[in-house]
């Protein structure tokens, strides 16, 4: 069913012969265009996070033109709205606790606008599950844009991968082994160009799945930001959004239980930034989809890791991932168990969207007779230490730590373990067990990626470079090793890793997803009852509502009032 012009979302700001509808009018003839221009026409707005801080999307006021042109080409109207950056280089102290302000931004802009269909362009971490949340809730047909990642890092002829390879030389720094010169030019050579993080971090993961949702265009999210085809692909997005304006292909038609699920099945193929987990279930429950922690490590178990890509398997990038087929071709991998009947932005089943699709190298995009790693890439764990969950990426550390009991050392603030892990004297052993509690939603606040604790310069010296660690922060998706992540609840309000002392012996035991702290039931109730809650970290502004609203880590850290299941969305404005 195709809408006619008077049927348009936008025919209620510009169609009606009265006096607001005649603001409308003028108001865009203000700003230069005729009535030829818009009336009749779907409104294509076009949400750009755009910011001179983000150094991710700096190619956007070029890509934004190329949005324009196809909207212009296949006959509609569009305009551009700037919305919140979220950058992840700059934001302080987390971008996380700005993702849910993107999406109310999102939702909120979306709604009170004469809008028909919007184009989304994100790409740096929460940039894209902020736009797509608050895209789902406000249910106007949507594409998201994803921002592509950026060329290779280069120094001194060896590839440099984002993220990762700055946690690696910084250690190697740490070690007395890399000079001030080779500092400076590693500094310059790890992000060429425009686009996110060329690892399989948060960005390249959370773009995959959104693309396996069905809300890109096919692929879309494999595409390097600064390659023509980026461009082309924004103007196709300009041209296709119209189409879905006229058709009235809302994002609830695309955004199902399967293809929640085919997001979830590619992250566990892809590598899956840990970040990823909190993202897709709070995606979820804004589609009113019930995605829980059980059902992401079932996938885990039973999808292999096939992207070869870091911070996973021997270390290509993004760039190789392109060139190697992209998405589409992993997806063909792994097709068996994807739901190929799940609708796409572009009208398309996700299965049509598979159609020629083809692996050009196999070491980059593994077959599943030889994946990076047998499992998919994260496991979760329960415990006393985290009866709501924990999270862990079996394929980022050394095995030896799958199964581990040791002493914690535990340190109750970022600057408190800063301190203590430069001091060369440190008492601790490679079987000790870091711990950095305080750093979950609400006592980081935002939950920090901070869960990758520096191994101590003691242990560092004498050679070593994994060690068991945990927290309730979250960690970057192109960190590594043997980090336990998310704990919830955190200990911040309470949760068991608030009552954990230095010494207690922790055991992980990853075959039987079991994180536990071995002190008797007694002693921890005495503990409980000795314990007392910190003072508030806000006493207004965002702080404060974000406080009082955000959800735990096994619920995706949205707000609770913004969740599908806590009331109907906010219909059309009637005035
Ligand atoms: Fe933007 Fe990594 S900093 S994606
Ligand atoms: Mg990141």
């Amino acid at each position: 069913m195709r809408k006619t012009p008077d049927q348009l979302r936008s025919a209620r700001w510009f169609a009606p012969d009265d006096l607001r509808s005649f603001g409308h009018r003028s108001r865009l003839m203000q700003l230069g265009y005729s009535e030829a221009d818009f009336m009749g026409k779907p409104v294509i707005g076009i949400l750009n996070t755009w910011s001179e801080l983000n150094a991710c999307h700096s190619h956007f006021p070029e890509r934004v033109e190329a949005v324009k042109r196809g909207v212009l080409a296949a006959g509609g109207f569009p305009v551009e709205l700037p919305t919140l950056s979220v950058d992840e280089s700059f934001t302080k102290p987390t971008s996380m606790l700005y993702r849910n302000m993107l999406a109310m931004e999102t939702e909120e802009t979306i709604r009170s606008h004469p809008l028909d269909g919007v184009v989304l362009m994100g790409g740096c971490d929460k940039t894209t599950p902020g736009l797509v949340m608050g895209g789902i809730t406000a249910n106007v047909p949507m594409i998201y844009l994803p921002a592509g990642p950026m060329l290779r890092g280069n120094y001194a002829g060896k590839t440099l991968g984002s993220g990762s390879d700055a946690w690696k030389f910084w250690d190697e720094r740490r070690a007395g082994n890399v000079s001030d010169d080779e500092w400076q030019g590693l500094q310059g050579g790890i992000a060429r160009s425009a686009g996110v993080c060329m690892t399989m971090g948060t960005a390249s993961t959370m773009t995959a799945i959104v693309d396996a949702m069905g809300l890109t265009l096919p692929g879309a999210s494999s595409i390097p930001a600064v390659d023509s085809a980026h461009q082309r692909m924004a103007a196709d997005c300009g041209r296709r959004i119209v189409d879905m304006a006229w058709e009235d292909f809302t994002p609830d038609r695309i955004v199902t239980d399967a293809a929640i699920r085919n997001g979830a099945i590619v992250a566990m193929a892809t590598g899956c930034s840990t970040n990823a987990v909190v993202h897709l279930i709070a995606m979820a429950r804004r589609a009113g989809v019930d995605l829980d922690l059980d059902d992401l490590d079932a996938l885990g178990r039973t999808t292999p890791l096939l992207a070869n890509v870091r911070p996973n398997g021997q270390g290509y990038l993004m760039e190789d991932f392109y060139f190697a087929g992209g998405l589409r071709a992993l997806m063909t991998q792994i097709a068996d168990r994807l739901h190929l009947t799940s609708m796409t932005v572009n009208g398309k089943t996700l299965g049509e969207n598979l159609e020629g699709a083809v692996v050009y190298n196999d070491d980059v995009i593994r077959p599943l007779s030889n994946p990076v790693y047998h499992e998919g890439s994260l496991a979760v764990l329960r415990g006393n230490l985290c009866p709501d969950g924990a999270v862990i990426k079996p394929a980022a550390c050394d095995p030896k730590y799958y199964q581990h009991q040791g002493p914690a050392l535990v340190f109750d603030s970022y600057p408190e373990m800063k301190a203590a892990i430069d001091d060369e004297n440190l008492d601790v052993t490679p079987d000790h067990v870091l711990v950095l509690r305080n750093a979950g939603p609400l006592g980081g606040p935002g939950m920090p990626e901070w869960g990758m604790l520096p191994i101590p310069k003691a242990l560092i010296k004498k050679g070593y470079r994994d060690m068991l660690r945990i927290s309730d922060a979250r960690m970057s998706g192109t960190s590594y090793g043997a980090c336990v992540l998310h704990v919830a609840p955190e200990s911040y309000v309470g949760g068991p890793l608030a009552l954990l002392r230095n010494g207690d012996l922790i055991k992980l035991d990853l075959a039987n997803r079991r994180l536990d702290m071995l002190v008797s039931e007694d002693e921890l109730s005495r503990r409980r009852a000795a314990w007392t809650p910190p003072e508030p970290r806000f006493q207004r502004g965002w702080g404060w509502i974000y406080s009082k609203h955000v959800t735990q880590a096994d619920k995706g850290c949205d707000f609770d009032f913004l969740e599908r299941g806590f009331g109907p969305a906010a219909g059309e404005p009637d005035i």
